[in-house]
């Protein structure tokens, strides 16, 4: 099991920077309150991300879908942004090539990010299109970025085989029942999965818009469900202090009243990196709202901020020890590594080399984690650490549903919805007036 660790992030470790036990105590009512609201809304049908790995969503379909890709099909592009592109990257990242796959499994690359001309030549150069299918990701069906890549990688896919060659080797991820990606999709013959309604982007990654490409890679993505699924239990039943989601909102809540309003993450796992990216868009788009839900003009949200240890302490850490008192950080480590590297002992006697010398690797990044939350806590910098038992499908997936049931306990704390993202829809609709979109010209 995952577990949170916080004691530094007191007032017994960092004095007045940190939060008091009696107010973390005090928001014990309001927890049970939190709880008691989400979960009315989930039995209405809304927050659909809180059962979707019980529920183990549409497993045959993608797997009947990835079977059935044209056997000369090597390389998976996948095309998305946002919240229907992170969590798949992320994952990807933390666990490709760790276990044996159990199904057919592909070459998975995203092309997220290649919407600039040279991002996209670029890529394009690194894809041998004659072996590539695409997954086009798009819950509203219309976003730009994604489709105008994926209007690229189909004209690829046409010259190397065809429009009905191409047709066979597109996947679109999108709405179940209307957009302009499932018409279109309906329209060519493409294989579809569902993005289901009641899960937002940035709270999708367990449903097909990331397992279907996990499950292309190979990434055991039922053990990624069962963790979920296990983080989400505990979540129901945990009194709120024994109770890691509600623990890590309150105290991130608790500080943000303090002016502590930016929130780090710095995960101390190389492959865990992505991992800030996608916490970075969740907990933005969820919480830094204008108004509140009485419609209160609040301008609320803490920053978040995407580290990585042990790179970042001699880049960002000088800051986070003694620059403003606006943040805390957390780190997140793995308790024990599936391999690991003992360094060899070339120079007994080199001081300066001698006495790292025949530890591990892992042992060696413990012991900067460990030290860099000493500095942080003698420097009066809330921090604390989320401990995974170790770096598999199962810890990963109760982390990410912890993470993602910690927003949702926050979005009740600040009071706002996390669910939707004005703030994205305004500079969307400006977008397609300078783009001469119908309905949206001047
Ligand atoms: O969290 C969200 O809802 C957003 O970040 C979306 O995921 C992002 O804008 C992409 O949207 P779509 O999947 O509709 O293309």
């Amino acid at each position: 099991m995952i577990r949170y660790d916080y004691q530094d992030m007191m007032r017994s470790r960092v004095g007045s920077e940190g939060v008091d036990a009696a107010d973390l105590a005090a928001l014990a009512g309001r927890l049970a309150q939190a709880r008691l609201a989400l979960d009315a809304q989930r039995q209405e049908g809304k927050l659909g991300f809180f059962d979707v790995p019980k529920s183990r969503p549409s497993l045959h379909p993608m797997l009947e879908t990835l079977t059935a890709l044209p056997p000369d099909v090597e390389t998976l592009v996948v095309v998305g942004i946002g919240g229907s592109l992170l969590g798949a990257q992320a994952i990807h990242r933390a666990l490709v090539g760790l276990a044996k796959p159990r199904y057919r499994h592909l070459k998975v690359v995203f092309a997220g990010d290649a919407v600039d001309p040279q991002a996209w030549l670029d890529f394009d150069a690194s894809i041998d299109w004659q072996h590539a299918a695409v997954n086009v990701i798009s819950k509203s069906g219309d976003t730009i970025e994604p489709m105008a890549i994926f209007m690229l990688c189909r004209e690829r896919l046409v010259k190397a085989r065809g429009a009905a060659g191409a047709a066979k080797r597109i996947v679109a991820t999108t709405d179940a029942e209307r957009g302009t990606l499932h018409d279109l999709a309906r329209r060519e013959g493409y294989a579809t999965l569902p993005v289901p309604g009641n899960v937002g982007g940035r709270f999708s990654v367990l449903t097909p818009v990331a397992a279907f490409p996990l499950l292309a890679a190979g990434i055991d993505i039922e053990a990624l469900w069962a963790g979920a699924a296990e983080e989400a239990e505990r979540f129901w039943m945990a009194p709120p202090s024994e109770n890691l989601p509600m623990t890590f909102a309150s105290l991130q809540y608790l500080l943000y009243r303090q002016g502590k309003t930016v929130s780090v993450l710095m995960p101390y796992v190389q492959r865990l990196q992505l991992l800030g990216a996608w916490y970075r868009q969740l907990w933005a788009e969820s919480l830094g709202k204008k108004i509140d839900r009485s419609r209160k003009v609040v301008n609320v949200g803490p920053t978040p901020i995407a580290a990585q240890g042990p790179a970042d302490q001699h880049s960002q850490v000088q800051l986070y020890n003694e620059g403003p008192h606006d943040k805390s950080v957390t780190f997140v480590e793995v308790d024990r590594e599936v391999v690991d590297v003992k360094l060899p002992t070339p120079f007994p006697d080199i001081e300066g080399l001698a006495y790292f010398g025949g530890h591990a690797l892992g042992e060696i990044v413990r012991a900067e984690r460990a030290a860099t939350s000493e500095a942080l806590t003698l420097n009066r910098r809330p921090n604390g650490t989320w401990h995974l038992p170790d770096l598999s499908a199962r810890s990963v997936g109760a982390l990410l549903q912890g993470l993602m049931i910690a927003t949702a306990v926050a979005g009740e704390l600040f009071d706002v919805n996390a669910y939707d993202q004005p703030g994205v829809e305004a500079g969307k609709r400006a977008m397609y007036r300078l783009l001469g979109r119908e309905g949206f010209k001047q």
